[in-house]
């Protein structure tokens, strides 16, 4: 195997030699071997974004999970490559929801509901799906009238659908999905979890026409792992510490923490705190210890002391990175990730329609 050193002069020589024809995007929980390389580091909201601004590269090297890198092969022009470095990089979470699930909850959801719009022209249910979804779903939103959110904009998505429907079908999350609705004001009761394997989700018809939000049943297993115990145990052992979590956490544990939001707003919340201050971060462990040794001026730690890595984010090697540059560099495009364009075109719809949903 190469040797660090080796990859290091390999992975920066074939960057030079490539120029501002490539372009390579890092999400926060990449390791910092990889990092290093990124032009671009972000949550995923920005990466998305980040896909756009460059369309002058031939190729988007994306560090990050498949989803991540469909979204950029949606938004990123039909003349640009986007490379996923090793293609075992997939989401746990993400697996979670498939097409048919959703399409066969779809169907029965209106069987109960029907198509008619209420007196103020909203029609019966939108559904939402978590940018950590797989691109059929962006498309099955795009194609219903519904939307795409990430952990930054989801308070902002869900009225967007609230304007226009009397409720929202939210997958695959169900712990972002509750955490953003309960903070919204919806009562958790009225929130009811879709188990795909039992008639009506595992609902009855009274409780599904009562329901503002329809939870699909999916998690993080990264994030499923921090309790109320460990903040408890932070706020004992750092009377001043402040408890930031991500919004993929278990609804107990957000309400218990002093603040929750994505990736980005995690980085900002650390940036902007005055020297000194104490954090208990409940997130990826990649990112908590670059935050630690960012900024050495303040405590910073994370939430669960047994390491806590996204296994899949993991799997982009900075082997891998060198690999797909150096193929590029001979003309070669390795692992392209290219969504086709009956599922592209109506889950473009659904991203757009996020982008413009910006407040
Ligand atoms: P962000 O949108 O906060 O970057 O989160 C992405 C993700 O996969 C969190 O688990
Ligand atoms: Fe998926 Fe969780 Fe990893 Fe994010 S941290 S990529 S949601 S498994």
């Amino acid at each position: 195997a190469a040797s660090k050193s080796e990859l290091d002069t390999r992975i920066r020589r074939a960057k030079e030699t490539l120029g501002d024809s490539v372009v390579v995007l890092g999400h926060f929980y990449q390791r910092d071997e990889v990092v290093q390389y990124a032009d671009f580091v972000g949550d995923s909201f920005q990466l998305a974004n980040a896909a756009k601004t460059r369309p002058d590269a031939r190729a988007i090297v994306f560090c990050g999970v498949h989803f991540m890198a469909e979204t950029a092969d949606i938004l990123a022009q039909p003349s640009q490559a986007v490379i996923l470095p090793n293609l075992a990089a997939g989401c746990s979470m993400a697996d979670m929801a498939d097409i048919d699930s959703v399409e066969e909850a779809w169907a029965q959801l209106a069987s109960v509901y029907g198509s008619e719009p209420d007196a103020e022209g909203r029609v019966p249910i939108i559904p939402v799906t978590y940018m950590n979804s797989s691109a059929d779903l962006k498309g099955f939103c795009g194609r219903n009238g519904g939307i795409v959110c990430t952990s930054s904009n989801a308070a902002t998505v869900l009225e967007w659908a609230f304007e226009r429907g009397q409720r929202v079908l939210f997958f695959p999350d169900q712990h972002l999905g509750r955490n953003t609705a309960k903070a919204m004001g919806v009562p958790v009761e009225r929130m009811p979890l879709w188990n795909p394997r039992k008639p009506l989700g595992g609902s009855t018809a009274d409780e599904l026409t009562d329901a503002r939000v329809i939870l699909w049943n999916g998690f993080c297993s990264v994030h499923k792992r921090f309790t109320v115990a460990q903040i408890e145990r932070a706020r004992a052992a750092h009377p001043d510490v402040r408890v930031i979590v991500h919004p993929e956490c278990p609804m107990p544990v957000v309400d218990a923490a002093d603040g929750a939001g994505s990736t980005d707003y995690i980085v900002k919340a650390i940036a902007a705190a005055p020297a000194g201050s104490t954090f208990a971060i409940g997130t990826e462990i990649n990112l908590v210890q670059r935050l630690a040794n960012q900024y050495p001026q303040h405590t910073i730690f994370c939430l669960d002391d047994v390491i806590c890595p996204c296994s899949t984010m993991y799997r982009i090697h900075p082997g891998y990175l060198a690999w797909v540059l150096e193929s590029l560099v001979d003309g070669v495009v390795l692992n392209q990730i290219s969504v086709p364009a009956s599922v592209a075109e109506p889950a473009r719809v659904a991203l757009e329609r996020m982008l413009a949903a910006r407040p």
